[in-house]
């Protein structure tokens, strides 16, 4: 593969200089540099990202210290990288890597900023395209379908297997993470309930769920009970979330909004892990004497885990829900469509 050829290509990438509003500090860069893939990499070009709430946060300053000491975004304050799913055609692969050639149509949701027409991600956190999809369906699904997968399968040990015994709880069904969860869990014979708000309910009735809440109308401990796994992505639900699981059966409860990250934000990093390991440490505690698990769910890159969502998508259980496509100049646009609230599925950019 000529690596010069590609370089010398055009470069560009989603990129911030100050924290604050997305019209105000957002821009794309054309003078970015290309990376240069390790030996454990996969370079990538890029034909189309999504933009997920997070991004909009750590435009906002949400995690800054950390993100920087997990090189997800760069080392320097600023200009910094968003973006935390890609799809797109590999360009070349570092001597360690197996797996993957030039030409492959492939998808992540790694761990590094990956909003930029080059990108260079291990090996580990990529996995093929699920045939049949486009660039713009394939980038609206890893970092939603990971975060839920990481949630139902890897902390609360749901499978095919076991999860048509189960009675789920999924908040903010209409949310990307939410949409990817409810569909996995009705294709494993799950029984589903979900909460939305008013505005919601008739998309959220495309994905089948058999109990469909609006907080807004019906408390939602009035409306659900006995429930085994309930994935929480609510901001200030958690306590009616929790009054609706089975006690001293093994339910498990999953938030993937801890307040981890904004402890460290307000704390530092030493200051805000204690304070977030005791607030942990205490409701797991008081979950376990009424014998339920409590969990904080985050996003993990994980190729592997990828590769098996593929099948899931190619097998017809899953498919991509796209609200809007934006082209990479419209970025800001997408950023505050994303903060509106108002999306019903994913917010998909166009970098081709
Ligand atoms: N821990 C992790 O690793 C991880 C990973 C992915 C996501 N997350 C977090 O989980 C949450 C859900 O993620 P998502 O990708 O599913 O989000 P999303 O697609 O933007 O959906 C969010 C849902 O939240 C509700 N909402 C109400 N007011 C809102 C507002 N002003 N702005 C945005 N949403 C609003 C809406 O549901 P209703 O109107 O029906 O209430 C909407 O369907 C986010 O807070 C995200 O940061 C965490």
């Amino acid at each position: 593969m000529d690596l010069l050829r590609i370089f010398n290509s055009d470069m560009r990438a989603v990129e911030f200089y100050a924290y604050g509003p997305a019209s105000q500090v957002l821009r794309v860069a054309e003078d970015a540099l290309p990376p240069i893939p390790g030996a454990s990499e996969v370079l990538i070009r890029v034909l189309a990202a999504s933009v997920n709430p997070v991004d909009c946060a750590i435009r906002n300053g949400y995690g800054k210290d950390v993100f920087r000491l997990k090189g997800q975004v760069g080392p320097e304050p600023f200009p910094q990288r968003l973006g935390r799913d890609a799809a797109g055609v590999v360009q070349a692969v570092g001597a360690n890597v197996k797996g993957f050639q030039a030409g492959e149509r492939v998808y992540c949701a790694p761990t590094k900023a990956c909003q930029a027409n080059l990108i260079a991600v291990d090996a580990s956190e990529v996995a093929h395209m699920p045939a049949g999809l486009s660039f713009l369906e394939a980038a609206s699904l890893p970092f939603v379908a990971l975060t839920a997968w990481s949630a139902l399968v890897g902390q609360a040990g749901l499978d095919e297997a076991s999860a048509h015994q189960k009675r789920i709880l999924i908040t903010r069904g209409a949310g990307g993470v939410g949409s990817f969860a409810i569909q996995l869990m009705k294709a494993w014979g799950a029984y589903v309930a979900t909460t939305c708000r008013s505005r919601h309910v008739d998309y959220l009735r495309q994905l089948r769920p058999d109990h469909i809440v609006d907080y807004t109308q019906t408390p939602i401990p009035e409306a659900v009970s006995h429930i085994d796994v309930a994935l929480d992505s609510s901001f200030d639900a958690q306590e009616a979330v929790l009054s609706t699981l089975k006690t001293h059966a093994g339910a498990s409860y999953i938030t993937i909004v801890s307040p981890k990250m904004r402890l460290i934000d307000e704390f530092g990093l030493k200051e805000g892990v204690r304070r977030a390991d005791a607030q942990l440490a205490e409701k797991v505690h008081a979950q376990s004497l009424l014998g339920r698990h409590y969990y904080w769910g985050f996003m993990k890159p994980d190729g592997a885990a990828l590769a098996k969502v593929t099948q899931r998508i190619e097998s017809g259980q899953i498919r991509p829900l796209i609200d809007k496509v934006f082209p990479l100049e419209q970025i800001a646009l997408a950023h505050e469509y994303c903060e509106s609230g108002e999306a019903q599925g994913k917010i998909v950019i166009d970098m081709s």
